[in-house]
């Protein structure tokens, strides 16, 4: 695990083959990954509808691949423990489904998991000021939740200087994690605002020399850019 001091490359499995999701957490950890995450989608929050914590206790049994889940739900409480029991060690809720944060980010940790907090577009950076002894990751969303493939959102970067700014001051090791649009060349942008945790779907899918190449191109881009910020 990172502990918020490396580099971090994690697929989405909404990219992935959803007719043969374990073979593709096998590729993916063949392919370099870190760790992978599900993006649970209830329809509700988002309008789609995706994985359940049955298919991902399935794939649970197929792999030793780290897995987190980003939840996209309504009610991140009742569906938080059903995702840590299917194998996630890293559970991350969105703060605008939060009616009591602080409560929902001590439940998860009580659970064993780590715990993140995910920052839709127009949620400020202030919302985390109060959780960061609760907090294993912030994921501060470069698009608005709810689809793959669409563009990154450069009016993010202050928001991810901002976060980066908040976790050092705070001195312990939080994970500053990005999610939307991550290529080769948006990564680059993303980690020299201060990113250390990569969520890459449809480019990495998508690779034309596959997933190993993807993933290792992130990787360097990324590399470069935080070795030229410190
Ligand atoms: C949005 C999803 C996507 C996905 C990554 O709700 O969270 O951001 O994981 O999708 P790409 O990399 O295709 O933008």
């Amino acid at each position: 695990m990172n502990g918020g001091s490396g580099l971090v490359i994690v697929p989405s499995m909404l990219a992935a083959d959803q007719s043969r999701l374990g073979e593709e957490c096998r590729a993916l950890a063949a392919a370099g990954a870190d760790r992978v995450q599900w993006d649970v989608m209830d329809g509700r929050f988002v309008p789609a509808i995706t994985v359940g914590p049955d298919v991902v206790a399935a794939c649970r049994r197929v792999t030793d691949l780290p897995f987190e889940a980003h939840l996209m739900v309504e009610d991140p409480d009742e569906a938080a423990p059903h995702f840590v029991r299917a194998g996630c060690d890293l559970v991350i809720v969105h703060a605008e489904a939060c009616r009591h944060l602080h409560r929902t980010l001590t439940g998860i940790r009580s659970l064993g998991a780590r715990a993140g907090v995910a920052l839709n577009p127009h949620t400020p950076v202030d919302t985390i000021a109060h959780v960061l002894d609760l907090t294993d990751l912030v994921l501060v969303m470069t698009v608005n939740p709810g689809f793959g493939g669409q563009e990154y959102l450069p009016a993010m970067e202050p928001k991810i200087a901002a976060v980066r700014a908040v976790i050092d001051r705070h001195g312990a090791p939080i994970e500053l994690e990005v999610d939307g649009g991550i290529t080769d060349v948006t990564i680059r942008r993303a980690a020299a605002a201060g990113a250390g945790v990569f969520i890459s779907g449809s480019w990495l899918s998508r690779h034309p020399a596959g997933r190993a190449a993807a993933i290792a191109e992130l990787r360097a881009a990324a590399r470069q850019s935080i070795g030229a910020r410190a």
